[in-house]
């Protein structure tokens, strides 16, 4: 039986499979590859990074739930000489595409870290994280604006000639109105989802969990709501999607390819079952070859059908008004 293709192109990133991991759940200051070689991926996604020093939020940061992770972790960060002097030399060493994530308090810090890491030269792209609250907008993450999540990735554009990638933020109501935006805006690709608002209380203290009060929800749990978010952008842009949220094993890449990602990928899993990504590369492979599909490329968007545009609200069907 001819092995299949399983390599893909995404925002001109090549990737030698669609397999790749959430942001902040991977290896962190620079040490990769405990497990199984990073190579094993298809292109690597690291921890957001920020342009200063960061401490992050109090803790506990994480607390288990049932079928998931509850946490906020905030992103702390060590200062950019810190980055360039430890963990450029590692990444340098990995042969794979390399997205780095950033966030920024403002426009003016997203666009800093963006320029900053752009002249690096050794990164496939850069991902805006768009979890960060737009202070200057009445403190509304900028994922869920669609007007200022558009001004800053159009400020970001012009600050890079990488492959921009915009992580949006699970919101129900906005969603396709905010991907329309950083696709006019000039985002390559869509990322979603990150981790939607979530809390905990103790019942004996009555008091929230973690030491943020707020945090986010990921894991199991979250994957239905995320495989239909990513189903929904799919037809909302035409920019490619990475999708996540709640990525066990093979299955579950097959399922949001389906919806419409055409690379996937592993998150809150490598907390639990760090070869989970590998295991799922072998079995996809394996899935292919046994129903006959020649590229991976075949599952993207084998989810939708005409009847779907039934189901998609008006308003998101619309090659609607963007801000400008
Ligand atoms: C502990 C933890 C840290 C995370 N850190 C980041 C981060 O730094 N940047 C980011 O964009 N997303 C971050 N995420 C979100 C994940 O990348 C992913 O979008 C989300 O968890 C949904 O996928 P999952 O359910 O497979 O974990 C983090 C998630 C967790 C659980």
């Amino acid at each position: 039986m001819r092995a299949p293709d399983l390599s893909t192109t995404i925002a001109g990133i090549r990737m030698k499979n669609p397999l790749t991991v959430g942001s902040g759940t991977y290896g962190h200051h620079g040490v990769f590859g405990q497990f199984y070689p990073v190579e094993t991926m298809g292109a690597l996604v690291t921890k957001t990074i920020r342009s200063h020093r960061w401490p992050g939020n109090p803790p506990p940061r994480v607390h288990e739930v049932p079928s998931g992770l509850h946490s906020s972790v905030g992103i702390p960060c060590n200062d950019w000489d810190y980055f360039v002097a430890h963990d450029v030399p590692i990444l340098k060493g990995l042969k794979v595409p390399i997205i780095q994530s950033v966030i920024g308090r403002t426009e003016d810090e997203y666009v800093e870290i963006v320029r900053r890491c752009s002249e690096l030269g050794i990164f496939a792209g850069i991902e805006l994280n768009l979890s960060c609250p737009n202070t200057k907008q009445g403190g509304v993450d900028f994922g869920y604006d669609p007007e200022a999540s558009f001004h800053l990735v159009k400020r970001a554009r012009d600050a890079t000639k990488l492959p921009l990638i915009a992580k949006l933020a699970p919101d129900y109501s906005l969603l396709s109105r905010v991907a329309k935006s950083v696709e006019a805006a000039g985002a390559d690709a869509i990322s979603l989802v990150n981790a939607p608002r979530a809390m905990c209380i103790d019942y004996r203290t009555r008091k929230p969990i973690i030491g943020n009060r707020v945090g986010a929800l990921s894991g199991t749990a979250i994957k239905p709501m995320a495989v239909y978010m990513v189903w929904e952008v799919y037809r909302a842009v035409r920019v490619p999607i990475f999708g996540m949220g709640g990525v066990t094993d093979y299955r579950d890449v097959i399922e949001f390819m389906a919806a419409g990602a055409r690379a996937v990928a592993f998150g809150t899993i490598n907390y639990v079952d760090p070869m989970a990504l590998p295991r799922a590369l072998e079995d996809l492979t394996t899935y292919l070859q046994e129903n006959g599909i020649e590229d991976v490329n075949e599952l993207v968007g084998a989810a939708h059908d005409d009847r779907d545009e039934l189901l998609i609200p008006a308003e998101n069907r619309l090659e609607s008004e963007v801000p400008v």
